[in-house]
């Protein structure tokens, strides 16, 4: 195969679902060697299968990013199966409750920190304890909502999201000189589980029944932003580390808001769309978890 990414193995986590098996069925028609990671043994075993079924080589292993050492343990099965990493992105993500930040209980706000702020961090780390030895890779990590500023209603997910821009920049001006490339990407609205399976804090669910509407007018399909990612992971890249991409475009927004008013006007039934709502109950008012009283000696 004549693609510059011929023979260069891809690891993704969150690979198995969404946007990342999107972006790991683009990287496999590129000639790559995809391997995927989620906490689910069985996604992955299914991913593997199916990536192979098209015609790639792909391989997988169940990894909670949350968890340093299961991502290093994902390095090393990509690295023992297949010899090297060339690309590493860092996809994996949730997008916690809707509700107020007071609203939600710790467990759940904590959940989408450690996997948007501590699994991209430890993707990021693993990845460049490779990278930089090898002087070359490329570290691509995935933005979202937030990124550019405050999303009421969605603090977890959108300061995650900040977060995880800033850090990306840092690290590019960290390793401008290292030969690695070190990129974000903010791949717009998909319709993937992340927006049709939302979980709500009670009493704000009437707020997120405009989400189907939303969906319709904005989501585009997973196939655009996975193709932008093999863009960013090859040659076209090189040399322009800290580079921070986005799928939107205004124009396709005005599209989508064109369609569904004409839909509407010519009273045509919507397209379907399966959503799953999980009403959570407020923790505001609950009793607030017991921390130690500790006094910092120096
Ligand atoms: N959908 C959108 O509109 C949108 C917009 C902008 C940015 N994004 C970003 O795009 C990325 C992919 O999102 P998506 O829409 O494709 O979501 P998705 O369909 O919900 O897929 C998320 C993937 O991440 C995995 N995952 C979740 N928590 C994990 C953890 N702790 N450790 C390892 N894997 C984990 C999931 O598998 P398991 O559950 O089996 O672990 C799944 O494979 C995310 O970073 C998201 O923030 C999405």
């Amino acid at each position: 195969m004549n693609s510059p990414l011929a023979g260069k193995v891809v690891v993704i986590t969150g690979g198995t679902r969404g946007l990342g098996v999107a972006m790991a069925e683009a990287f496999g028609d590129a000639g790559a060697v995809v391997v995927v990671g989620s906490r689910s043994a069985r996604s992955v075993e299914e991913a593997v299968a199916h990536l192979t079924a098209r015609g790639g080589r792909a391989g997988g292993y169940a990894c909670d990013v949350s968890d340093l050492a299961q991502v290093q343990a994902l390095k090393e099965h990509a690295l023992t199966t297949f010899g090297q990493i060339d690309v590493w992105v860092n996809n994996a993500g949730t997008g916690g409750p809707y509700g107020p930040t007071a609203h939600i209980p710790p467990v759940e706000f904590e959940t989408v920190l450690r996997t948007n702020i501590f699994g991209a961090y430890h993707g990021s780390w693993v990845a460049l304890q490779h990278f930089l030895p090898q002087k070359h890779g490329k570290l691509i990590n995935i933005l979202g909502q937030g990124e550019q500023g405050p999303v009421a209603m969605q603090n977890a997910y959108a300061s995650s999201k900040g977060w995880l821009r800033s850090f990306t920049l840092a690290l590019a001006k960290e390793y401008a000189d290292s030969g690695v490339g070190i990129f974000a990407f903010n791949p717009g609205m998909m319709a993937t589980e992340l927006l049709t399976q939302l979980d709500v804090v009670a009493g704000y669910e009437e707020r997120l029944k405009i989400m189907p509407t939303i969906i319709r007018m904005f989501a585009k399909p997973v196939s655009a932003p996975a193709q932008k990612v093999v863009w960013l992971a090859g040659p076209a890249t090189d040399g322009r580390t800290g580079l921070v991409v986005r799928q939107f475009k205004p124009w396709d927004a005005l599209a989508g808001a064109l369609r569904e008013g004409m839909r509407r006007l010519l009273k045509q039934e919507a397209p379907s769309l399966e959503m799953h709502y999980r009403t959570i109950p407020a923790a505001l008012g609950a009793e607030a978890p017991h921390i130690e009283n500790h006094t910092n000696r120096q």
